[in-house]
């Protein structure tokens, strides 16, 4: 059995609940905290625990904490992401629902070490429900003197609300997120400055992750080495990972970073294997926007090393040959399954959900989705997977936030890896009703 920092006490009834939750050493961290340590020696453990930001792009937890701007008289918040909006990931949902004061506890001492008052949890407005298990948590730990004034006597000092979102993708990006929390329209801003510097209201915040806050927790249980030595090299500790698709066992699975993917995709412990006994096609590792990899790429390395489930293994091979992390939204896909179905579905997603503001990212979704179209239709040109391909790639590093690449990376992968799938929808109109038959004769062919 895998290492569980997070998720060891899920399946216990009525750990949602206050009470059962500190029957099971919920809040003792905190307490313990208040008594033995400083704000700084919290932000010092953090930093050794080696904690990558669970909600992306991984960037250190420490190190982030520590760029937090402190003026005089000036606020500092702490906003936590639960808008949990790349398709495929769903791990945040089931944290919250589960065990909501784990977030909150973990809430509690990411502000204390950040020395903010005031914290926030912003959660998609499609989680509705979860808001209300989160504010009825909230206001348990009120009553007991978890939150509020001179929290346990430590004269530390923390409110904590929830804002529900309308439900846009977008509004997962920091900025965005903050621009939505201020009653505004969810456009990201502009950065520099970063939110460390000038975030909600113009003050310093820290933006994190709902699984980044609910590691704090074990870090500060066992200590930050502990923790560091848990994983594999920079990947430290686990990671929740949203496991869907073509699997037997689709669900949230708390993995020790390391995990080889092949044990991950096919052992009973986590996906159980392919449905149906069929082939594994691909696998779309990190949430909808990182790059796709055929069966044999993300099984091994370009350099036939079994690929591991860590930020450095699943990046082995940069974008020619490897993936990333992302949120850790698997999907799995099996031998029948149409590369560019797939990829319409995700181009319409991104299309629907740019906010506008940058022309690449504005029209670019939308020219990758009708062209995508116009290949599912059976009129498509071989011309056009060069025009998405040279699309996409004037997309990348040409806009304001990193929708554009999110958009761009799903496309240049699928030409990469499936770029024979693409021509035999446009030289084989009339075989795309059989196009099942075809997948069969043709799986993951890779172009380099
Ligand atoms: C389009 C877009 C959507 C995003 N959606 C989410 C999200 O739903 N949840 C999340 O935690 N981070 C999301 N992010 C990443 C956040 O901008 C930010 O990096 C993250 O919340 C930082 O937390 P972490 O350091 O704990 O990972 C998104 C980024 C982009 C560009
Ligand atoms: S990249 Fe897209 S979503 Fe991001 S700011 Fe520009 S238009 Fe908006």
């Amino acid at each position: 059995m895998s290492k569980k920092l997070l998720l060891k006490n899920d399946h216990i009834e009525g750990i949602r609940y206050l009470k059962t939750y500190r029957e099971h050493g919920g809040y003792a961290v905190l307490e313990n905290t208040f008594k033995t340590m400083t704000p700084d020696a919290v932000l010092e453990e953090v930093k050794t625990s080696g904690l990558r930001g669970r909600g992306g792009a991984g960037f250190p937890t420490g190190l982030k904490w520590s760029f937090l701007a402190k003026p005089e008289g000036v606020p500092r918040y702490l906003v936590c992401n639960a808008d949990e909006s790349e398709p495929g990931t769903f791990k945040d949902r089931y944290l919250m629902e589960r065990i909501p004061h784990l977030l909150i506890e973990g809430m509690i001492l990411s502000s204390f070490a950040l020395g903010a008052n005031t914290a926030y949890i912003y959660i998609r407005g499609e989680y509705f429900y979860i808001a209300r298990i989160l504010e009825q948590a909230i206001d348990e730990a009120y009553a007991a003197g978890l939150l509020g004034d001179n929290i346990l006597g430590s004269g530390f000092n923390l409110n904590l609300y929830v804002q529900i979102g309308a439900g846009a993708y977008i509004c997962g990006e920091e900025t965005a997120l903050l621009e939505s929390l201020e009653g505004k329209r969810g456009n990201p801003r502009i950065k520099p400055p970063f939110p460390a510097i000038a975030g909600l209201y113009g003050c310093p915040t820290v933006v994190n992750n709902v699984e980044t806050i609910a590691a704090v927790v074990p870090i500060l249980e066992s200590g930050g080495a502990a923790y560091a030595a848990t994983g594999i090299g920079k990947s430290t500790g686990t990671k929740l990972i949203s496991a869907s698709g073509h699997i037997n066992k689709p669900g949230v699975y708390e993995i020790e970073l390391g995990l080889p993917v092949e044990t991950f995709i096919y052992s009973e412990e986590y996906c159980g294997g392919i449905r149906g006994g069929r082939k594994l096609k691909a696998v779309v590792a990190g949430g909808s926007s990182v790059p796709i990899l055929p069966a044999e790429l993300i099984l091994k390395t370009a350099a036939g090393e079994p690929r591991l489930m860590s930020y450095e293994s699943l990046g082995d091979g940069g974008f020619v040959s490897g993936t990333m992390m992302g949120s850790g939204g698997f999907i799995v896909m099996d031998e029948d399954t149409s590369i560019v179905k797939n990829l319409y579905t995700f181009a319409r997603f991104y299309h629907h959900e740019s906010c506008g503001q940058c022309s690449p990212c504005r029209e670019g979704t939308g020219w990758m989705e009708k062209i995508l179209h116009k290949i599912l239709d059976g009129k498509g040109t071989l011309q056009d997977i060069d025009l998405l391909w040279d699309i996409q790639s004037k997309i990348e590093g040409k806009t304001i936030c990193p929708l554009g690449e999110a958009a761009a990376w799903p496309v240049a992968s699928a030409i990469r890896h499936f770029r024979s799938e693409f021509e035999a929808y446009v030289q084989n109109p009339d075989g795309i009703k059989d196009i099942k038959h075809y997948y069969r004769l043709e799986n993951s062919k890779v172009n380099s």
